[in-house]
């Protein structure tokens, strides 16, 4: 399972890269803004910034809604760097703009999908990646969860190419339910990724084994 970290935070990007299990980053216009990126040049100095600090895959997401702005935005975003990957929502005008920036070799992400006939379509429009957001089913009482095998299943059933890219992963259990359910890919926050680290059992166990060490050394 790929790990991609959901933020457009310099400094966590850098620190979950050299974590050395980082795979990519997905941002969206609420996190650009969180970082206070404002304005088309700075921007594309971010994005730039953000695939300096990664090896691959950067979801940069578009702002325009109707096809021929997603489609300008799009390639002007594919340009910035190799590493890009074009977001889109899920939206007529978006499937539309997938299917054509398939078709151009432009890798894409559709984003906002809450159901199993919305990434349905995404595939069949050639999407690289679905972004499914367990998190924000979850919070009115969906089962976020339960969408990402759906997809999987059909996605399997058909032999879709698209990668399930599981979105809005709130905490470490959500991580690990995915990678039981083989979601392709996880985009979450970088606490996500260091609560995997956590066990009381090896700190403690640590500690006994340095204290145990030091004793015999003395
Ligand atoms: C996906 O790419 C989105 O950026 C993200 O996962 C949304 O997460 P949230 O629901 O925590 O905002």
């Amino acid at each position: 399972m790929k790990f991609f970290i959901d933020t457009a935070n310099l400094k966590d990007i850098k620190e979950a890269y050299e974590l050395g299990v980082l795979d990519g980053v997905t941002t969206n216009p609420s996190l650009m803004a969180k970082e206070g990126i404002a304005g088309a040049e700075n921007v594309t100095a971010h994005y730039k910034a953000i695939c300096d600090i990664v090896e691959a895959n950067v979801s940069a997401e578009v702002i325009a809604t109707d096809y021929e702005g997603i489609m300008k935005e799009g390639r002007e975003l594919a340009k910035l760097d190799d590493k890009i990957v074009v977001k889109v929502p899920m939206i007529r005008e978006g499937i539309k703009a997938i299917k054509q920036f398939t078709a151009e070799g432009i890798r894409t992400n559709c984003t906002l999908i809450f159901s199993a006939g919305q990434a349905l379509l995404a595939a069949k429009a050639g999407a690289s990646y679905v972004s499914p957001f367990i998190g924000r089913l979850d919070d009115i009482s969906h089962d976020g969860m339960a969408l990402i095998e759906q997809i999987i299943q059909i996605y399997q059933n058909y032999g879709y190419e698209t990668e399930v890219l599981a979105a809005s992963v709130r905490h470490t259990m959500h991580l690990i339910q995915c990678a039981e359910a083989g979601a392709d890919v996880v985009t979450c926050p970088l606490n996500v990724i260091t609560g995997l680290l956590k066990h009381p059992l090896t700190d403690s166990g640590l500690a006994k084994f340095l204290e145990d060490h030091k004793k015999s050394n003395s």
